[in-house]
């Protein structure tokens, strides 16, 4: 995407929210702050005590009535992680119903119409393979979930409560808006990773139907042969809309196929698009793929308006098994701080060249540790990516 050269100047809300997102966040900060200045870029941020358990625990709520009003002064958020804050072996801990803890998740999300959320499984060289076949080094997959619908509307109720006749309904809605919209910057998310492969001398094939190849592909995933109103519905959008991307090779996976594929074969697959619950579930699987949770970046974005704050968060959770120990891996919370640095560059070259610096310390680390040192430790692998970003700094000064 050309860079537009609008916002100089970048104000984001820090969230680290609860168990180990502190603890990631914490490990993060001071490497934006590096990768940052050797860039020029400016950036800002605030560091916000809500969303959380503890302030919760403090106040009643997860965050205050104006969340939303508060977050929307900033450019972006970068948040850690919300749910049980942990420790498990402490069984007197302050506790919520995951309802309540993860509930501003998915307020973020609606209140700011972030309708696209983008989780990209790559395989970074150093990082854990867990598939024995060795084409999965080459898992390269961008999986969009729709983010402000379907089966996450949470409308519906529970009728005779408690009685034997209890009965609960939960409604999915899918509407042909959000579907386009959500199709239309999956066909143009294909078409920018085949433009960018091609600058880098790269190249992939995708088989259509009729036997000839393109350069990238969509894969739409339902689960059309037992819910076929949606299905039906995605499927026919999905068909009008490939109509106007030619150059990129349209295929389809029920959702239980497309699980077993992502284990048999998952390099075949290059954007993939699905709904809100079944994108969720694929892409705990895709973060497998590349390595595990603790690798794994995640973003919710409204691709069509960028004066809304997207919300950068990694796919994991806050793992109360180990929090305050500091020994999560803070990989994930690096490179969604990468994501955030590649949304801003859009705008802003300096972002580009932070996000760069912060992505090639992280992989630089990352394959470090798989040749030799098996470091553990949150802060351990923090100043072993900050050692790499020193290097990068040295070599770049004339
Ligand atoms: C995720 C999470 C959330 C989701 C939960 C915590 C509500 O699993 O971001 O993938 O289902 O979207
Ligand atoms: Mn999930």
């Amino acid at each position: 995407m050309a860079n537009q050269g609008i916002r100089r100047s970048w104000r984001i809300a820090v969230l680290p929210g609860d168990g180990i997102g502190s603890e990631v966040v914490g490990a993060t900060l001071p490497l934006l702050r590096h990768a940052s200045q050797m860039a020029g870029l400016d950036l800002n941020w605030d560091m916000l005590p809500w969303p959380s358990t503890a302030w919760h625990e403090d106040n009643g709520q997860m965050m205050p009535d104006d969340a939303l009003a508060q977050l929307s002064q900033y450019d972006a958020m970068l948040m850690g992680a919300l749910g049980d804050p942990g420790p498990t072996s402490n069984p007197n801990r302050y506790l919520l119903s995951d309802g309540v803890s993860l509930s501003p998740l998915l307020t973020l999300r609606k209140g700011f119409d972030l309708w696209a959320c983008e989780r990209p499984a790559q395989l970074l060289e150093g990082a854990h393979q867990y598939l024995a076949d060795d084409r999965a080094r080459d898992v390269d997959m961008l999986v969009i979930r729709e983010n402000s619908e379907g089966e996450y509307v949470n409308q519906g109720g529970r009728l005779h409560r408690g009685t034997p006749r209890e009965t609960a309904t939960q409604l999915e809605v899918f509407t042909r808006a959000a579907t386009e919209r959500l199709l239309r910057h999956a066909f143009e998310s294909a078409q920018r990773r085949a433009a960018e492969r091609k600058e880098k001398g790269q190249t992939r094939h995708f088989k259509r139907l009729d036997g000839s190849h393109a350069t990238s592909q969509v894969c739409l995933i339902t689960k059309r042969n037992a819910l076929p109103e949606w299905g039906e519905l995605y499927t026919e959008v999905f068909e009008q809309l490939s109509q106007r991307y030619p150059d990129v090779a349209i295929h389809h996976e029920l959702i239980d196929a497309a699980c077993m594929k992502f284990v048999q074969a998952p390099w075949q697959f290059d954007v993939v698009a699905a709904s809100n619950l079944q994108g969720d579930i694929l892409t705990d699987l895709a973060a497998i793929l590349s390595g595990g949770m603790g690798v794994a970046p995640s973003c919710n974005l409204k691709p069509d308006d960028r004066s809304v704050p997207p919300l950068f968060e990694p796919t994991h959770g806050s793992a109360p098994d180990i929090a305050g120990q500091h020994l999560a891996d803070p990989t994930a919370m690096i490179l969604t701080a990468a994501m955030m640095l590649d949304w801003m560059g859009v705008e802003d070259p300096a972002a580009s060249d932070a996000a760069e610096h912060l992505r090639r310390a992280t992989e630089a680390s990352l394959k470090a540790r798989n040749e030799g040192s098996t470091l553990t430790g949150t802060d351990n692998i923090s100043q072993h990516i900050e050692h790499f970003l020193a290097q990068r700094q040295e070599a770049l000064t004339p």
